[in-house]
């Protein structure tokens, strides 16, 4: 309180000494001092809080010297007035004055008495108010609460004195003395309330700044924040995020960034030219970036490291000032080579599902006519004498008719469209049961070493296609190694996640059985290895290889449910990983019986036989026939159906197709039972449908001859069944 001079001092007092204390009573002038002084203590020790110091002005200066008092600051954009604090001794009428005057600003150019004060700066002393006047003028729309407010707060006189310091006027002190009691507010009074609005307009000001500066810090506090979130949010995005001046330097460069471009930690990037880390093309967008404010395409960034080009999704834009100056330039980049392996991957699924399904239906039909050729050729064969001269000719038939069943066999395989007889079996029991073959398939300078896994749990596949799957790999691996090595098979339980089947295509997450069969040869290079599954595709000269040994594993291992992987680099070997559905529950089957090379002897017995195609038809017929059989023969499923209403005998066999149209072979046998339930039923196919077919393959109960049909397949299996 140190700048408290004493002519201010006495400038508060002197009204009171020279109109109200008559009687010189000194001690009284001695008390108003002091009250003053408290008066102002309390003003500085509100300042810190501004409403606070506001309610404390009204009610001091109230106390000080009127029955009322209201603090009036004037609004930001000049306009108006607005009541900050309205206090009064008398309970009642404040809340009436609050209730009135909180929300109701005066205009700053009306007729008021506080709008007058505030415009010039001058004092207003009415001694008797006259509430409608006062109402009208304060209100001029809305005069009647206002004079309602008055009246109620029994005002009687007015004294309104500037809130100012130096040349800025904050507002308006408005204090009020009521009719009950008291005297009018005269000319003595507006020196003592000119020093007390001037000390509550410091208090105001100073406390208009502190407040103002803490709304600044509040607000820098929340930029901060919000500049830390949109940092972290650069930061962590998994997306190349940079930022580049016009000087061709970098900026900034995001973590993710870093890590797509190999930056090691702790490097500058500031102090790395943009070329770096663009093609040619990447910084030639420069230009059109400046001229187009953006940039949107694919492209490439170069790594760090390596200098490999990554292939990009990319969206660059010109970063501008407020102003609308251009800044910097900015670019948000997607890493695009998982989406392009996917891509790949996808692109060879639907390349080996197209020639698959061409495949398959070009041996179907090839499996009718290898029937009949194979059939013919063996039965010429049988009833040719031992020194005809045709029989070498017959027997060239017959041998290539092998071959080419051979070979349909195998494009079934990589086509999915073989029928699989599939039985619960244990991987570890068919390695075991080929080892002596696949060591002798290798020869004496590989190695091969087999690790069985322990626990290894079940498998439902058709046991001799996985066989098929394990020569091939080691054919392969044993041709890989011409000077020797090794090659290890080993087998175990594995499950695939959600993440591995997402980025395999064609792969659904689960349990599995993984053999995993590797060698240490030649291994196969990054341009081979995408195509080593493909049909045809072979790198061994002509004459050697077929390029089919891939293509039918594939088949195979996609047809039983499976996925198959390989990993190599050149002179580094190669690892073929299969995975095989696990089958939960179930017993071993017990091998499917082979075929043995004899035909039966004569034989008796009635057989409905169903064959749409009508050379193979005849071909079985004549076989069955020539055997002893009554063979009653349909081309098609309905009639197979009438004539085994019709027949009145019984119906021992029924010998079907599995794929016919409008019924198929399940239904028909279905139909044929009713009349005839002791009939036995073979199915005869050349491929799998899977319309009728469980994943591709019959259960493991059912009768199933496979197409190329053979005289000895054939009648070795009817007897079989009719005996069995
Ligand atoms: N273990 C391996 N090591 C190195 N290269 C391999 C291996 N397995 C396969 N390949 C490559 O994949 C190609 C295709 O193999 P695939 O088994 O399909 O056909 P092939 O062996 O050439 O002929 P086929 O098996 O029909 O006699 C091979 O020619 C070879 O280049
Ligand atoms: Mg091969």
């Amino acid at each position: 309180m140190g700048g408290w001079t004493a002519p201010l001092l006495w400038a508060a007092v002197v009204p009171f000494v020279r109109g109200r204390m008559v009687t010189g009573d000194v001690d009284r002038a001695g008390t108003r001092i002091d009250e003053l002084f408290e008066t102002m203590r309390a003003f500085a020790e509100a300042a810190a809080d501004y409403q606070r110091l506001l309610d404390t002005v009204a009610e001091r200066v109230t106390r000080f010297m009127g029955d009322g008092c209201t603090v009036f600051l004037g609004t930001e954009d000049g306009q108006w007035l607005r009541p900050a604090a309205i206090y009064n001794r008398d309970e009642a009428a404040m809340s009436l004055m609050q209730r009135t005057f909180s929300d109701l600003p005066v205009r700053l150019d009306g007729e008021s008495f506080v709008a007058r004060v505030m415009r010039t700066g001058g004092v207003v002393i009415v001694p008797a108010i006259d509430p409608e006047l006062a109402a009208r003028r304060y209100s001029p729309e809305t005069p009647a609460p206002v004079a309602a407010a008055l009246s109620g707060a029994h005002l009687q006189s007015l004294l309104c004195v500037p809130l100012q310091v130096h040349d800025s006027r904050l507002g308006v002190l408005a204090l009020s003395r009521n009719r009950v009691g008291e005297t009018p507010f005269s000319q003595e009074d507006e020196t003592c309330a000119r020093t007390l609005a001037e000390y509550a307009a410091l208090a105001i000001a100073n406390a208009m700044l502190l407040e103002s500066q803490k709304r600044e810090l509040a607000t820098r506090r929340r930029a901060e924040e919000e500049t830390k979130k949109f940092v972290a949010l650069v930061q962590r995005s998994r997306d190349f995020i940079a930022m580049a001046g016009f000087d061709g330097r970098v900026l900034f460069i995001n973590d993710a960034g870093r890590d797509l471009l190999g930056i090691p930690v702790g490097l500058d990037v500031t102090a790395l030219p943009l070329a770096d880390f663009h093609t040619d093309e990447g910084m030639g967008r420069a230009a059109i970036l400046r001229a187009q404010g953006h940039w949107e395409g694919e492209g490439h960034l170069r790594h760090f490291g390596t200098q490999a080009l990554i292939p990009t999704q990319i969206s660059s834009f010109l970063v501008r000032t407020s102003e609308g100056e251009p800044l910097c330039y900015a670019t948000v980049q997607r890493d695009l080579r998982e989406t392009r392996r996917l891509e790949a991957h996808l692109r060879q699924v639907q390349k080996m599902e197209a020639v698959g399904r061409l495949a398959g239906g070009v041996a179907h039909d090839f499996n009718n006519l290898l029937s009949v050729i194979l059939s013919y050729s063996w039965m010429l064969l049988d009833g040719l004498p031992k020194d005809s001269p045709f029989r070498e000719d017959a027997q060239e038939i017959h041998t290539a008719g092998e071959r080419a069943a051979a070979l349909t066999q195998q494009l079934l395989a990589f086509s999915r469209q073989q029928v699989l007889e599939l039985r619960i079996a244990d991987l570890n029991e068919i390695l075991a049961g080929m080892a002596k073959l696949t060591r002798r398939l290798l020869g004496e300078d590989i190695e091969l070493v087999t690790t069985p896994g322990v626990g290894l749990r079940q498998i439902k596949v058709d046991p001799g296609q996985i066989e098929q799957v394990i020569l091939n790999l080691a054919v392969n691996s044993r041709d890989a190694m011409p000077d020797g090595g090794t090659l290890s098979i080993s087998t175990g339980n594995v499950d695939l996640d959600e993440a591995y089947a997402a980025s395999h295509a064609g792969v659904s997450p689960g349990p599995y059985v993984l053999m995993t069969v590797s060698d240490t040869g030649v291994g196969i290079d990054e341009a081979t290895i995408h195509r080593i599954f493909e049909p045809f595709f072979t790198t061994k000269p002509t004459g050697k290889g077929t390029g089919l040994g891939l293509a039918t594993v594939f088949g195979v291992v996609k047809q039983s449910g499976g996925h198959i992987t390989v990993a190599s680099e050149l002179g580094k070997g190669a690892t073929f990983k299969v995975y095989l559905p696990r089958y939960d529950g179930g017993r071993p089957s017990a091998p499917a019986p082979r075929p043995a090379a004899s035909i039966a002897p004569r034989a008796s017995g009635t057989i409905l036989l169903v064959e749409e195609d009508a050379q193979v038809r005849t071909l079985m017929q004549g076989i069955l026939h020539r055997a002893g059989y009554r063979v009653l023969d349909a081309p098609g499923p309905l009639e197979a159906a009438r004539e085994s209403d019709q027949f009145s005998g019984d119906i021992d066999l029924l010998v079907t197709d599995v794929v016919m149209p409008k019924m198929n072979g399940r239904q028909l046998a279905e139909h044929v039972a009713r009349k005839h339930p002791a009939a036995r039923v073979i199915y005869v196919s050349g491929y799998s449908e899977e319309a009728v077919l469980d994943h591709g393959g019959l259960d493991e109960d059912v009768e199933l001859l496979k197409k190329p049909v053979t005289p000895a397949g054939l009648l070795q299996r009817v007897r079989r069944v009719l005996e069995g």
